[in-house]
């Protein structure tokens, strides 16, 4: 999960990095008050600043410095609602504005390739770190980081000296690269960016703008994320999913899938993929009901998919190990009566494994008029693709 500015802002804070004051605004009124307030610690100069989680903000007009509150009013009016490649603003930062001399970059990234960590840093920061990268590579200095270390005084100071800062300037960033290492290590990370990393003209050194992305593997030892989560922009059924402890991913076609098991989801997205090539079908998502699914798991899944506008047909794929057959069947069955008139989806189900026999005996009993029984797996993904184009 990728956090806004000022929840990085926030977050570095939090662990003693070095940050200017900021407040957020979704209304031009609003930022006009918190221009008042924190303006009054710079001179009355703020930085209004788009909020979206994506870079190159400053050149798309997203940052804009402000004088007066009076500008840092219109300059909110301006910022808000604008787009920035493809994001919407809907909020703004006032940010106390910085008196800068140099701006510099900092990182510090999971490195898969190399399976560690990888800081990089740099005296030339800004907003070309991107082209820098590119065509200079040699000025952005790489550093491995063994995780079990981490970045202590010993490896900042490593860090600072290949990307040749001076002696001075060096040992007043050495500090901060090691509280940006306990962002990084204490809040699950698996990228902390400041860019620019700034030396203000009285000599601080303060993180003017930070993007973290935080591992959202670690959400279970991390209470604290579950706040900093951007609720407005989450798909709704992968949030209602995600509520009810499903593991479900929307994509864009209109066959709906549900197996037992995420191998068995996975290469049940590819049979259909396959299938519906001629016939314009493909799977709408990825929705796996895990081992030992009860009847309301199963009820749960089907509620989501056929929630979703694109679903024309839904492929009901399990293989009964743990998971038994009977109750895949009914929670299939009770899904439909609960739904009533609402379920007017087609479904192909393909069951086998532990007590199948009893499974297909539930599904023929009720023979509900949109449930087709299929015995292969092949088989059932070309029907599902079929009643799908149909449908369309
Ligand atoms: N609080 C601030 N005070 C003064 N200048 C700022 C401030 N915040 C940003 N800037 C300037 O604007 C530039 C772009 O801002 P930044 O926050 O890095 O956005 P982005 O990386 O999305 O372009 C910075 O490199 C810096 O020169
Ligand atoms: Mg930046």
């Amino acid at each position: 999960m990728d956090l806004f500015e000022y929840q990085a802002r926030d977050v570095f804070e939090k662990h003693g990095v070095p940050v200017l004051a900021g407040a957020v605004a979704t209304t031009p009124e609003e930022a006009r008050a918190a221009a008042e307030t924190i303006g009054a610690k710079s001179g009355g100069v703020t930085v209004v600043k788009a909020q979206v989680k994506t870079g190159g903000r400053g050149k798309a007009g997203g940052v804009k410095v402000a004088k007066t509150v009076d500008e840092a009013q219109q300059h909110a009016e301006a910022i808000l609602g604008m787009d920035i490649k493809g994001h919407t603003v809907h909020q703004v930062m006032i940010a106390q504005g910085a008196q800068i001399a140099e701006e510099y970059y900092f990182s510090v990234l999971l490195d898969r390739t190399n399976r560690t960590y990888l800081a990089m840093c740099s005296v030339e920061g800004g907003m070309d770190i991107e082209q820098l990268a590119v065509e200079r590579p040699e000025a952005l200095a790489k550093v491995a980081v063994d995780p079990n270390v981490g970045i202590d005084t010993a490896k900042a100071q490593e860090i600072v000296d290949t990307a040749g800062f001076d002696a001075e300037t060096g040992a007043k960033i050495v500090p901060v690269l090691e509280k940006l290492w306990l962002v990084y290590r204490d809040e699950d990370a698996t990228l902390v960016e400041v860019n620019p990393l700034v030396k203000t003209t009285d000599g601080d050194i303060v993180a003017l703008d930070g993007k973290v992305t935080l591992d959202e593997n670690a959400d279970f030892r991390q209470p604290d994320h579950l706040a900093l989560e951007d609720k407005a922009a989450a798909d709704p059924l992968e949030a209602a999913a995600k509520e009810k402890n499903l593991n479900y991913v929307k994509l864009d076609g209109n066959v709906g899938i549900i197996g037992n098991g995420a191998g068995l989801v996975m290469s049940t997205l590819d049979v259909v993929a396959y299938a519906g090539e001629s016939v314009g079908s493909k799977p709408a998502n990825f929705l796996d009901i895990g081992g030992g699914a009860s009847a309301e798991v199963m009820a749960n899944g089907l509620g989501i998919i056929l929630g979703d506008e694109q679903v024309k047909a839904v492929f009901v794929n399990v293989f009964g190990g743990i998971t038994a057959c009977d109750e895949v069947a009914r929670g299939i069955v009770g899904a439909l009566d609960t739904l009533g008139d609402a379920a007017t989806k087609p479904l192909v189900v393909r069951l086998d494994g532990n007590n199948v026999d009893e499974g297909r005996r539930i599904l023929a009993e009720r023979n509900h008029p949109l449930v087709t029984i299929e015995e292969t797996m092949d088989g059932a993904a070309a029907k599902a693709a079929e009643l799908a184009a149909q449908a369309n």
